[in-house]
């Protein structure tokens, strides 16, 4: 299938290798020349890291690399699209107007999924003209390695889109589970008032950034603290997230903390700017003091 993903940020180069990598065609596409840039060299990285644990070989990186193809216009990079999954900034604005000109520059057969974390389905896909084909098809972070892919029915979308976005998940060796189109769906929903309840903990001085994270980790068996989750996720795309639950629901239990509020202001998002809970600008995950920002 030709494939275009939309947005060349950590999310959209996950689902450019996954599909590349399962012999797709995929059309990368990204406003900004730079991050589609990056977006590339970062799967270029990361196949590297799975050819050196021989999962795959040096050809079959090479050939999935060489199924890419990057574009900085949507209309050229969606053009020949079978499927389009839109991976852009978490912003409901921004999501609208892309889905709007999707629907006269995609072909009119392909259905339009979007990556979102939180954003309603629905809405998105009312501002096109195929709001039966338009789908949640939420892919984890990382792409390559998580299995699950969280598909979300809008109201209006079609058995027929979401078995098509169900077994297309299944043949690039994911779980997909359905869920119905309410804020946050179901992931962020339980995910991300722990990790603003994690950082209200130290907003209040409960404990450090390292004695939250280990007492997460150690405690509760999680793979990663909270702290250091929110980093790897992007604390912009955090703070969206909670901002459209609040939104939503109406519910104060989806109130930012005020410190994230503060650190995205301060543009510190996390791995992706260096900084964030922890600093990564040697490569490393060295502690940050973070009460400068409180
Ligand atoms: N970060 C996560 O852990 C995670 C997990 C699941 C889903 N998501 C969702 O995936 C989406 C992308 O998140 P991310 O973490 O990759 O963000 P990111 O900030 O790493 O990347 C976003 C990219 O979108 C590009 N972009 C912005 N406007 C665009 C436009 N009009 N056309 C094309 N590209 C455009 C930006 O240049 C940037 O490269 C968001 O909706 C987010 O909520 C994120």
């Amino acid at each position: 299938m030709n494939i275009s993903v939309i947005g060349a940020g950590q999310m959209g180069a996950g689902i450019a290798q996954v599909f590349a990598t399962g012999g797709h065609q995929v059309s990368l596409v990204d406003i900004n020349q730079t991050a589609l840039d990056r977006g590339i060299a970062t799967i270029g990285n990361s196949l590297d890291r799975i050819v050196k644990k021989e999962r795959i070989t040096e050809a079959e990186k090479a050939a999935a690399l060489a199924n890419i193809t990057g574009f900085t216009d949507m209309g050229a990079g969606t053009q020949e699209a079978d499927l389009v999954i839109e991976a852009a900034t978490e912003n409901v604005d921004l999501k609208l107007k892309i889905f709007a000109q999707l629907a006269s520059l995609a072909p009119a057969a392909a259905p339009l999924a979007t990556n979102t974390s939180s954003i309603s389905i629905t809405r998105i896909a009312a501002a096109t003209d195929r709001p039966d084909k338009v789908i949640g098809m939420h892919f984890m972070n990382p792409v390559p390695v998580m299995k699950l892919v969280e598909v979300i029915r809008g109201y209006a979308t079609s058995d027929e889109t979401t078995e098509l976005v169900m077994n297309l998940s299944r043949e690039l060796g994911k779980v997909p589970v359905e869920v119905n189109d309410y804020p946050g769906f179901v992931a962020n929903r339980i995910l991300m008032p722990m990790i603003n309840e994690a950082i209200t903990t130290l907003f209040e001085g409960v404990a450090g950034v390292a004695e939250i994270d280990t007492v997460m980790k150690l405690g509760m068996a999680h793979p990663m603290g909270p702290l250091q989750l929110a980093d790897y996720i992007g604390l912009d795309t955090c703070l969206a997230i909670l901002e459209v639950m609040k939104d939503g629901f109406g519910r104060a239990h989806f109130q930012p903390c005020p410190l994230l509020v503060n650190m995205v202001m301060a543009g510190k998002l996390g791995r992706k700017s260096g900084e964030g809970f922890y600093d990564y600008s040697g490569g490393g995950k060295e502690l940050v003091v973070s009460g400068s920002f409180v």
